[in-house]
């Protein structure tokens, strides 16, 4: 067997329990699932089959939605009547309404685990285990949204006192709430806007990510069975043609978007009030991993590759840029280019698979153009053997030594399967870079020593929302702030951030003399109000 048959399997290789699925694509607006009446665009695997007679072809999974600005509008008229002004049934509903509609539509995603995770296999190579616990880390994040909003509901349930003032004080929705995923998470980082959105009473418009598109498929009628019309609509199109005269309607209240920040800007802008858009961004980053000179090399070694090359280095949370120590530079190098060229490329249903095809056909260029201009600037290609080589859809992940501060690949987010390695001769070098970066989400720290540590933890500080020492940088555990500085982030996800941030705070207050007391009581004792209430959700 040649290694490029390993690469391009046949397609008779493919065990049964990847079958390939076949889809033609839907949408739900206004509670209806719809068939017809937008184009629909060709949806073909990033994955190579090898034929009978030895060509290579990328397998059909089906057809994708392609509405007009036309069709966006009305699935956002959907929403806004479903919104009704903030008198819609879903806005107003009981939290308990709203958790019981949520767990119903979890269970029945929950049956849909395998045929999820194939799809998002097939259409962003992500290697099936990590599908899997995409799927499972979804559902985890249903689950613990519901304890989190139960738990928020059973501490507004409490009266509070101040100042003579009675007060309660709970967390309203915002409404029309626009969600846009990124392609590398397309199910998890879409779920972490939309369940929090939807539970705390807003109405939805889904715009689905680039890639991993199909997936949604198996959730409409999930969707469409468990919330009201309206609630809860999901469209694909073209981002960029359909996405600016939705915002110019005015009639998005809240837009959720995890993408670029040049995008994000734009799709602000759009709108003609943007001082009453709020906003939840997760954008690019430039994440470093720092290594001191008392760092463990070993440790260092394996955090870094998988860092900067889990699921190609495709994750906002990646490594995407290392600084080594001139003391440490040859054997970190050796190390870390001896690992690199050990990942195993593979197609993402084989087992152990750690370099899979990029979903985006365009990619692997941009890539190459990336490194031949860090090279044309000084740059050293560290494994030439392989690194940097475009193999269909495939790019063996390519290390760079003796970056230049001026290459593109030490100022831009990659993106995909780079590693630029920078070396210093002082920390203070370091740290210019730092300050200087357009982004800031999160730094990895590697060392032994306490106090130049101590000193750099509350340096990296201000720079960045995440720091984290002697490991990779990433997102989860999910119920810990998720956010960035600069460029990265506006607004802080996690379970509970999440819910806080698709909500507002709102309050009753009465004077804390007998005519007020007297009234709070009488609406508490006639179970008068949804809000003013201090019943307690289980
Ligand atoms: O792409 C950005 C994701 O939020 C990263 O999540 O760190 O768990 O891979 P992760």
């Amino acid at each position: 067997m040649t290694a490029l048959d390993l690469l391009f399997p046949a397609k008779e290789e493919v065990p049964a329990t990847s079958a390939l699925p076949q889809v033609e694509g839907r949408i739900l607006i206004g509670g209806k699932i719809l068939t017809q009446g937008f184009s629909r665009k060709r949806v073909e695997s990033p994955c190579t089959l090898r034929l009978p007679d030895g060509t290579l072809e990328h397998p059909l999974l089906g057809t994708t939605p392609q509405v007009s600005a036309e069709i966006l509008q009305d699935a956002v008229e959907a929403a806004s009547q479903a919104w009704d002004r903030g008198l819609g049934k879903w806005p107003t509903s009981r939290m308990e309404e709203r958790v019981k509609s949520v767990t119903a539509f979890r269970d029945a995603m929950k049956k849909k685990r395998e045929s999820i995770a194939r799809f998002l296999m097939w259409e962003i190579a992500k290697p099936w285990l990590e599908s899997l616990a995409e799927f499972d880390r979804t559902l985890s994040y249903i689950d613990d949204t519901i304890e989190a909003v139960k738990g928020l509901d059973r501490d507004c349930s409490r009266l509070q006192f101040s100042g003579g003032i009675i007060a309660q004080i709970r967390r309203a929705p915002l409404g029309v709430t626009l969600c846009m995923g990124p392609f590398n998470y397309p199910l998890n980082e879409t779920f972490t806007t939309l369940i929090p959105a939807l539970i705390m009473g807003n109405t939805v418009v889904v715009k689905i990510p680039r890639f991993g598109q199909l997936l949604w498929e198996e959730l409409l009628e999930p969707f469409a069975e468990h919330f009201p019309a309206g609630v809860v609509n999901i469209i694909n199109g073209e981002g960029r043609t359909i996405i600016g005269s939705a915002m110019h309607s005015g009639k998005i209240d809240c837009l959720a978007f995890i993408g670029s920040s040049s995008v994000a800007s734009k799709i602000k802008m759009s709108h003609p009030r943007p001082h009453r858009l709020r906003c939840i961004l997760g954008l690019d980053a430039k994440n470093p991993a720092i290594i001191l000179p008392s760092a463990d090399l070993k440790e260092t070694v394996s955090e870094c590759v998988k860092g900067a090359l889990s699921f190609n280095g495709q994750r906002c949370t990646a490594i995407k840029i290392i600084y080594v120590p001139k003391s440490l530079e040859d054997k970190f190098i050796a190390d870390f280019v001896s690992a690199v060229d050990a990942l195993k490329c593979a197609m993402p249903w084989v087992a152990g698979a750690q370099i899979t095809p990029l979903p985006d056909q365009n990619k692997p260029k941009a890539l190459q153009d990336m490194v031949d201009e860090a090279i044309a600037r000084g740059a050293v290609l560290a494994n030439p053997s392989r690194g940097g080589r475009v193999v269909g859809q495939f790019f063996m992940p390519a290390v760079l030594t003796q970056v230049s501060a001026e290459a593109r690949v030490a100022n831009e987010e990659q993106f995909g399967p780079i590693v630029p390695i920078v070396t210093y001769n002082d920390i203070s070098e370091v740290e210019e870079a730092i300050v200087n970066s357009p982004y800031g989400m999160q730094a990895s720290l590697f060392g032994r020593d306490p106090a130049q540590m101590g000193r750099l933890l509350d340096f990296l500080s201000n720079q960045v929302c995440r720091i984290n020492i002697n490991t990779l940088c990433q997102r989860g555990p999910d119920v810990y702030p998720f956010t960035g500085r600069k460029n990265s982030a506006e607004g802080t996800l996690s379970v509970t951030d999440a819910l806080r941030a698709f909500s507002i705070r709102n309050m009753v207050a009465a004077k804390q003399d007998e005519g007020g007391k007297s009234i709070v009581k009488a609406i508490l004792e006639g179970d008068h109000s949804q809000f003013l209430n201090t019943n307690i959700l289980l």
